[in-house]
C-alpha cells in the first residue's frame, strides 16, 4: 500500500541551502514546504532545481484546508499539480485540518471536530485532491489544543476512517501525538496502535515547548525524550517507515540536525534488527 521507505530525511529550511550546494550531506531525501515553490520562477525555484539534482524530495504543504467547509481552492490545487509535475516529488502531504473558513486565512492548522458529518466532507475532499492530482496523498495528525463538544469519535478512529475511505496515506508526526496526548490526556500508544499499518507512509520527529500543564508544538527544540520514546513504538509498529526531523525555529546547523537525525537511525536500526516489525491488527 504505502510506498517503499527512502530513508531518513530532513525539512528543507533556506538557511541551510549552502549546506546541500556544498557537497554531499548524510541525508537520504528531503521534505520541501510547497507553498515556498509554488511561483512561477525567482531564487527560490532555481534552489529547488539545484537540490532537485541531488536529493529526492518529498512535497509538504500547510495550505490545503482538506477540511474547510468552504471547499478546495481550485487555483491552489492546480498550483500544487504543476509543482508536483516540475519536482516529481517521493509523495504529497499535507494536513488534516483546516485552516480558515469563508475565505479567511488563520495561518494555523486547526483540528477538525471529529465527527461523521466532518468525516464525510474530508473524504469528499480527498477523493477530489487525488483526482486531480492523479495520486494519494498523505494527511498528517496536527497538533491540538482543544476538542469540539460535536465530536462523536476519537482523533485515531477518524484518522484510521479518512484513510481507508477516501484511499490515502498518512503522515504520523509522532510530536504532534505526544503534544496531543498530554494537551487532552489520551494514550498516545494506543493512538499509534488504531493507526493501519500498510498507510503509514512517513513518519515526522520535532520538538516541542513544555510549559508543565500543556504542550506547544514550535518546532523549536531538540526531539524530547518522550518523544523518542514514542519512536520507538512506532518503529516496532510499523516497520521501515520514513523518517525526518523538522525544526521551524531556534534552526541550529546542518550538522546538529543530521546527528539527531542519526540518533533516528540509529534506533530504527535497532528496533528492526531486533524483531520482525508487529503487523498488529487494528484495536478495536
Ligand atoms: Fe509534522
Amino acid at each position: 500500500m504505502r510506498k517503499e521507505s527512502p530513508g531518513f530525511g530532513l525539512g528543507l529550511r533556506p538557511v541551510h541551502y549552502p549546506d546541500f550546494m556544498r557537497e554531499p550531506q548524510a541525508v537520504d531525501w528531503l521534505e520541501i514546504i510547497s507553498e515556498n515553490y509554488m511561483i512561477p520562477g525567482g531564487k527560490p525555484l532555481a534552489m529547488l532545481d539545484a537540490i532537485l539534482e541531488r536529493y529526492p524530495v518529498a512535497m509538504h504543504g500547510v495550505s490545503l484546508s482538506i477540511g474547510s467547509t468552504d471547499g478546495l481552492d481550485a487555483h491552489y490545487l492546480a498550483e500544487l499539480k504543476a509543482l508536483a509535475k516540475h519536482a516529481q516529488p517521493l509523495w504529497i502531504s499535507d494536513h488534516l485540518c483546516w485552516t480558515g473558513v469563508q475565505g479567511r486565512n488563520a495561518h494555523d492548522l486547526l483540528p477538525l471536530p471529529y465527527s461523521e458529518e466532518a468525516l464525510r466532507l474530508v473524504v469528499r475532499h480527498v477523493n477530489q485532491v487525488q483526482d486531480t492530482l492523479g495520486q494519494r496523498i498523505v494527511l498528517e495528525n496536527v497538533s491540538s489544543y482543544l476538542d469540539y463538544r460535536s465530536s462523536e469519535m476519537s482523533e485515531w478512529e477518524f484518522l484510521r476512517q479518512v484513510a481507508e475511505q477516501a484511499d490515502c496515506l498518512l503522515l504520523l508526526d509522532v510530536n504532534n501525538t505526544y503534544v496531543s496526548s498530554i494537551n487532552h490526556g489520551f494514550d498516545a500508544i494506543g493512538f499509534m496502535d488504531h493507526l493501519p499499518v500498510d498507510r503509514v507512509q512517513q513518519i515526522h520527529l520535532a520538538g516541542h515547548s513544555d510549559h508543565g500543564d500543556y504542550i506547544v508544538d514550535t518546532h523549536d527544540h531538540p526531539v524530547a525524550e518522550p518523544v523518542w520514546e514514542l519512536y520507538r513504538h512506532a518503529c516496532a509498529r510499523f516497520g521501515e517507515v520514513a523518517t525526518m526531523i523538522e525544526r521551524d525555529d531556534n534552526i541550529p546547523d546542518l550538522g546538529v540536525l543530521i546527528a539527531e537525525l542519526n540518533r533516528a537511525r540509529t534506533l530504527a536500526a535497532g528496533i528492526l534488527d531486533a524483531e520482525t516489525p508487529q503487523k498488529l491488527e487494528a484495536v478495536s
